[in-house]
């Protein structure tokens, strides 16, 4: 290993674990301890959709073997063409050729730790400079107008554009702040000095930043000299514009926007995704928590912020950053309908520094986790979406227009009208079959077949009582009408270059009970996890039918609930909390963790696993990350060279303070935990997993 140096750990790393994994701390400033209130989807639609799983569940058999038996439409995958955009060379079709790396013991180290081989360093760290004359970091002595200019907090979605071969923009995002560790003394947002939470406003959101390749190997650094002319932040005060259906809409407008058409700044920005014409999807997810004053607004509008979490009850005055003492705007008593302006997939250009980001209605307001896009078969351009809540959907949009490749100026519109649509698993085994424990049925898999639900199609809903912009900005209240498949906390969504497959994380859900156990969730009591994998229809992503089928339930190996696609469990390693994945060019799917040290007792990793061959279901882990952290990006470069993984909520261990931190990751001795994008590659030159 390489990179940072394992150090003396100041603190025990396993806090009381959550029903999440994470520690108590990372739930109060992450989602603001969604796991400790109610499970907003109280539509209890896990029973009409049984009902309604039931009734097509024999239909959806027959058709299923009309396009191939679930396991024929699975193999068939391989080797057919995607009708999509940049198909992966597929040298090693998903099978592992490739992956010749010695795995890594999992690890309580703190450190980056990779394999034999291989090096890690880190990119960008939290208050490094973004906008040329940024101020150096300082932590004792931070301020807005800093903060406005360097590198945000929390580190999730990472992203990578070429210049030439030695230059390129990352793209990270900055999904949320922990004041606890960013100040010292750090009581509430009740106590803290305003321009604490300016601080913190300017922390979220995300950044560009220009990076140069060292030398010949995969190392890359942050570029802190020149013009830097593509470097940008954007916080939660940056000017914004809707688009979409739903964009004007009486619910979006508020005292300071009559118009409903310019909200401003994003938060909570999770994952995400790009598009075909080089811009970034940038995902809202935990948005609920950031409003304070939800008990003052009235009666009827109350079930709305509900479905989403927002508190409606209590003194409204919980919130732990308080930035309705900067502005009102966050106090929904004074301006209700301003949460419904946070939510959506944010697009920005990275190359254009003076683009307004746009939040696309079309693609609906959910916890977005991220964004990835398909083409289908006639080159319209399909997201694929999960809202990260227990018992919540899985969505797909397709644009009405086809991409039309150079064609910026009408690309640009693709995401503004389009069908919206969420998903419905059902299994093929009998229900007596799933019975919560994670046996797997008599025909020797979780799998079935699927519906993509149309919510929307343009401006025309399907959805009774309710019209397309209202499905658009309640679009969870509108999936729990039709009869969507509540999920184990849908994560990343991402699709597999060579065979087309998309691959859902499935991070976590212990509240699931053995009754509402079914064939695509079937493990009661869920906490570390499942992946499901779709097979759309013809591999169309424009298809509105699919197959599935779970190729991991995580877990020790040891476990007998896991499995792994029958490989030889003694191989491979523990994983929990699936979150973000990637694929490299040969199909291999690239997990990274969110949860590990309060399920199985070690730091969260990333794991790569090939899905196709004989060495489908051999998970190894390839990379570890520092005490308190979770591992996220990840991203592996075009060249295949380097993999980003972005290390967020370092040292983000209860109790843990600036005078008393878990970790002093990355800077070393007398140094405070600073979120950081790091790379890390093969010493030799050879491809991330050789
Ligand atoms: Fe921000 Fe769902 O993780
Ligand atoms: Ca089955
Ligand atoms: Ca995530």
């Amino acid at each position: 290993m390489s990179g940072s140096t394992p150090r003396r750990r100041l603190l025990p790393i396993i806090s009381a674990p959550h029903p999440s994994g994470r520690s108590a701390m990372t739930c109060r400033f992450r989602c603001g301890d969604a796991c400790d209130h109610a499970v907003p989807n109280q539509s209890g639609n896990e029973y009409f959709g049984d009902v309604v799983a039931k009734a097509l569940s024999r239909r959806n058999v027959l058709r299923a073997g009309a396009v191939g038996a679930a396991a024929v439409g699975f193999g068939g995958l391989v080797g057919s063409a995607p009708a999509m955009a940049d198909p992966g060379r597929g040298r090693g079709r998903g099978g592992g050729a490739r992956l010749r790396f010695t795995p890594i013991e999992p690890t309580t180290a703190d450190a980056v730790v990779v394999p034999e081989g291989y090096q890690s360093a880190v990119v960008v760290r939290w208050g490094d400079p973004v906008l040329p004359g940024a101020p150096a970091f300082d932590f004792d002595n931070q301020t807005p107008e800093a903060q406005n200019a360097q590198f945000g907090y929390n580190c999730d979605y990472v992203d990578f554009f070429p210049i030439s071969d030695d230059r390129a923009l990352l793209w990270v995002n900055h999904e949320y702040t922990n004041e606890n560790l960013m100040f010292r003394g750090y009581v509430d947002g009740n106590e803290a000095p305003i321009e604490q939470i300016e601080i913190g406003m300017a922390a979220h959101g995300g950044s560009v930043v220009e990076i140069a390749r060292s030398g010949r190997t995969g190392r890359w650094e942050l570029v802190t000299q020149g013009r830097r002319r593509y470097n940008r932040r954007i916080t939660a005060q940056t000017p914004m514009r809707f688009t979409g259906p739903a964009a004007g809409h009486e619910l979006l407008r508020t005292a300071a926007d009559p118009e409903g058409r310019n909200p401003i700044g994003m938060l909570n920005n999770c994952a995400g995704g790009n598009t075909p014409w080089g811009t970034i999807l940038t995902a809202e997810e935990n948005f609920n928590q950031y409003f304070v004053g939800g008990n003052g607004v009235p009666e009827a509008d109350r079930p709305a912020l509900q479905r989403y979490g927002i508190s409606t009850s209590g003194d409204g005055r919980a919130g732990n950053r308080r930035f309705d003492r900067v502005e009102e705007r966050f106090d929904l008593a004074r301006h209700p309908h301003e949460a419904n302006r946070f939510g959506w997939i944010v697009e920005i250009d990275p190359f254009d520094p003076t683009f307004t980001p746009r939040k696309h209605t079309a693609l609906g307001r959910l916890k977005h986790e991220g964004a990835t896009h398909a083409l289908t078969r006639d080159q319209r351009v399909a997201v694929y979406m999960g809202d990260d809540e227990r018992f919540d959907y899985v969505y797909k949009y397709v644009s009405r227009d086809r991409f039309r490749r150079g064609s910026r100026r009408h690309n640009s519109s693709l995401l503004d009208d389009g069908t919206l649509y969420v998903a419905r698993f059902t299994g093929d085994s009998p229900e007596a079959e799933i019975d919560g424990t994670g046996t797997l049925p008599s025909d020797g898999e979780f799998d079935g077949t699927g519906q993509w639900i149309k919510l929307v199609e343009g401006d025309r809903s399907f959805v009774e009582g309710m019209s397309a912009a209202e499905v658009l900005i309640h679009t969870r209240i509108a999936a729990d009408r039709v009869g969507a498949t509540p999920m184990d906390r849908p994560e990343d969504v991402e699709r597999n270059p060579v065979n087309g497959a998309i691959y859902v994380a499935l991070t976590n859900n212990s509240s699931r009970t053995a009754a509402q156990a079914d064939e695509a969730n079937p493990r009661a009591a869920n906490r570390y996890g499942h992946i499901v994998e779709i097979a759309e229809h013809r591999n169309d992503a424009g298809a509105e039918r699919f197959n599935w089928r779970i190729p991991v339930v995580c877990g020790n190996p040891d476990d007998p609930s896991t499995y792994f696609s029958g490989f030889d469990k003694s191989r491979v390693s523990p994983i929990s909390s699936p979150d973000n994945l990637a694929f490299d060019d040969s199909g291999n799917l690239w997990i990274s963790t969110d949860g590990q040290p309060g399920s199985i007792g070690v730091n969260d990793a990333l794991h790569v696993m090939p899905v196709e061959g004989s060495d489908r279901g051999y998970l190894r882990q390839f990379l570890s990350v520092p005490v308190g952290a979770e591992t996220c990006g990840p991203f592996i470069t075009p060249d295949q060279k380097t993999v980003f993984v972005a290390v967020q909520h370092p040292g983000e261990v209860d109790e843990a303070t600036p005078d008393n931190p878990a970790t002093q990751f990355p800077d070393g001795p007398g140094g405070q935990p600073r979120p950081s994008v790091v790379a890390a590659w093969h010493t030799g030159g050879g491809d991330i997993g050789n």
